[in-house]
């Protein structure tokens, strides 16, 4: 017996040195762990489950007959992240480059059928030099076995990748299919094509890192959400983003205890607002000071910075936050941001029951204006946002802070998309257009007569540019005070707390994609 066991350790002791020592220390001359010491830092100390430790590949082609690495280049299995179930599969570059053959994906989909049966999110940190190239279409199948998980499992668990190395050609579709993408600063990128093929077909000179590196994919492409600065840092933030997640469709997003009170009152809101209404504020602002301790996570930072999303929580429990941003573009919804935020919302919606309801702060006054915007289908894109909230069965709350013209007035949760609860500060405009370009419009004729054209402007203000219109008809449900938002929201969420609305049995609706 004693042999056994000192046979297993050594089989152990080999699959847990990956590709050798000098690979290790490759590894961490760029700067990166190995994948295991990245399994270390996500998961809750001494949690991780090891499966398939043994598996090697089957190619008897190349001389790979003579190369077998137990493991065979992913480290899987389940573990805890706060006390939370998670199945992850982490890529090992030190063996074959952490390539990708069938082996190798057959070991990611076990975990990830694992998954889905007893229904806990996927974590997956890639670090791939792609398909195996010694197997072949054995490791292009192995590729779209995954590719199919990771479609079936789309709103039924969280899926969440980590691109901490290359991740190139197709291999880049498996990540782009999940919920979340975060990226590592310097060492990791992702594209379809690299810059050699790149410099051969449109003979564009770029760096890898200018085509796919983090900074790229989370300021130009809006492919990544977050990118961090070093391993430890990526894996830090994954493990708090995982606190607001649901563990699947069946359950409910965490509550976590928490000491803000829901009646606290911040009196800095009440002039937020500049008296100019073309003057910027910071929207954030209200967010930090609305949310449990002024925690808030946010998504996509830097991309299409018009639009803010992000989680957070009111009195503990998970929230999704959606708002315009006046100090970009005037928090106008063009193209990127009406992306960003039906992607959002989808997703706080995608996992049934009152799971993650989403708020909207709204302060928006139009969609953006252009031939860049029109040409580059502002009104398929936009659609986007307005099919996103109304199909949205998640508990619903609106505050419009300022503005709320026109189409956008509409998309942006309001009480006609079935917002639950839809709020209004008492400075709020909610008209189809400012008071100048509707007095420009409707007063055409008198064009060359200022004084009176002011005269009309400010009628028209006075009559439309106030919360109460709306108000009358019921679209707005109450005028409120700035300082109470928070006090106001927490109690809408409690009235919210079990509400049941389902759409329509279909196969699947048709979102203008
Ligand atoms: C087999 C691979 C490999 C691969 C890397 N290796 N990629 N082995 N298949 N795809 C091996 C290398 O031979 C090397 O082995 C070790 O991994 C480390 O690679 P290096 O080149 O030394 O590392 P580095 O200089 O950091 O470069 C990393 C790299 C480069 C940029 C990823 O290795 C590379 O370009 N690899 C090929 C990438 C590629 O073309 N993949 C196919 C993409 S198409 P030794 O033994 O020397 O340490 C694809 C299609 C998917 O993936 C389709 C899905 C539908």
């Amino acid at each position: 017996m004693q042999d056994i066991l000192e046979q297993l350790e050594k089989k152990r002791a080999a699959a847990r040195l990956g590709g050798g020592q000098k690979r290790i220390a490759a590894q961490h001359g760029k700067g990166k762990l190995t994948a295991r010491e990245r399994l270390e830092l996500l998961l809750d100390e001494g949690t991780f489950e090891e499966w398939d430790m043994f598996v090697e590949h089957r190619c008897h082609d190349f001389g790979m007959q003579d190369l077998r690495v137990p493991g065979d280049g992913v480290v899987t299995g389940y573990g805890m992240i706060n006390g939370r179930l998670v199945f992850v599969f982490s890529q090992d570059f030190t063996v074959f480059g952490g390539a990708l053959s069938e082996a190798h994906a057959e070991k990611i989909c076990k975990v990830m059928d694992q998954a889905m049966k007893v229904g806990a999110p996927v974590i997956g940190l890639n670090d791939s030099g792609g398909a195996r190239i010694q197997e072949g279409v054995a490791s292009l199948g192995g590729y779209a076995d995954v590719f199919q998980r990771n479609v079936m499992a789309s709103g039924v668990i969280p899926q969440i990748s980590m691109i901490m190395g290359p991740c190139a050609g197709g291999a880049v579709y498996s990540p782009a299919m999940t919920d979340f993408i975060f990226m590592v600063k310097d060492s990791s990128y992702m594209f379809v094509t690299g810059p050699e093929v790149v410099k051969t077909v449109t003979h564009e000179e770029v760096t890898a890192e200018e085509l796919g590196g983090a900074i790229s994919h989370t300021t130009r492409s809006g492919v990544a959400d977050l990118a961090f600065d070093n391993d430890v840092e990526a894996l830090l933030m994954l493990r708090r983003l995982y606190n607001y997640l649901p563990l699947n469709n069946r359950e409910k997003a965490p509550v976590r205890p928490n000491a803000d009170p829901a009646s606290r009152m911040d009196l800095s809101l009440d002039t937020l607002v500049p008296e100019n209404a073309n003057k910027p504020y910071d929207m954030k602002e209200l967010i930090v000071k609305t949310v449990d301790d002024g925690d808030f996570f946010e998504i996509q930072p830097e991309y299409a910075k018009n639009i803010i999303i992000g989680f957070a929580r009111m009195e503990g429990q998970s929230v999704g936050i959606v708002a315009n941003q006046p100090l970009v573009l005037a928090g106008c919804l063009d193209i990127k941001s009406s992306i960003k935020a039906a992607r959002f919302v989808r997703f706080c919606d995608a996992f049934n029951i009152p799971n993650i309801p989403v708020i909207t702060f709204v302060d928006v006054p139009g969609f953006m204006p252009g031939t860049s915007q029109e040409y580059g289908g502002i009104i398929k894109h936009g659609a986007k946002l307005l099919y996103a909230y109304a199909e949205c069965t998640v508990p619903k709350i609106t505050v419009i802070t300022r503005k709320a013209y026109g189409g956008a007035y509409d998309v942006m949760s309001s009480k006609h998309l079935r917002g639950d609860v839809n709020f209004a500060w008492p400075n709020a405009e909610i008209a189809v257009m400012g008071a100048k370009g509707a007095v420009e419009i409707i007063f055409r004729e008198d064009k060359g007569d200022p004084a009176k054209l002011a005269a009309k402007e400010a009628e028209y203000k006075a009559r439309f540019a106030n919360p109460f219109v709306a108000g009358a008809r019921g679209f707005i449900d109450d005028v409120i005070l700035p300082h109470e938002t928070r006090k106001r929201i927490c109690r809408s969420l409690v009235m919210l707390k079990d509400k049941k609305l389902e759409n329509p049995w279909r196969k699947h609706g048709n979102i203008p994609l």
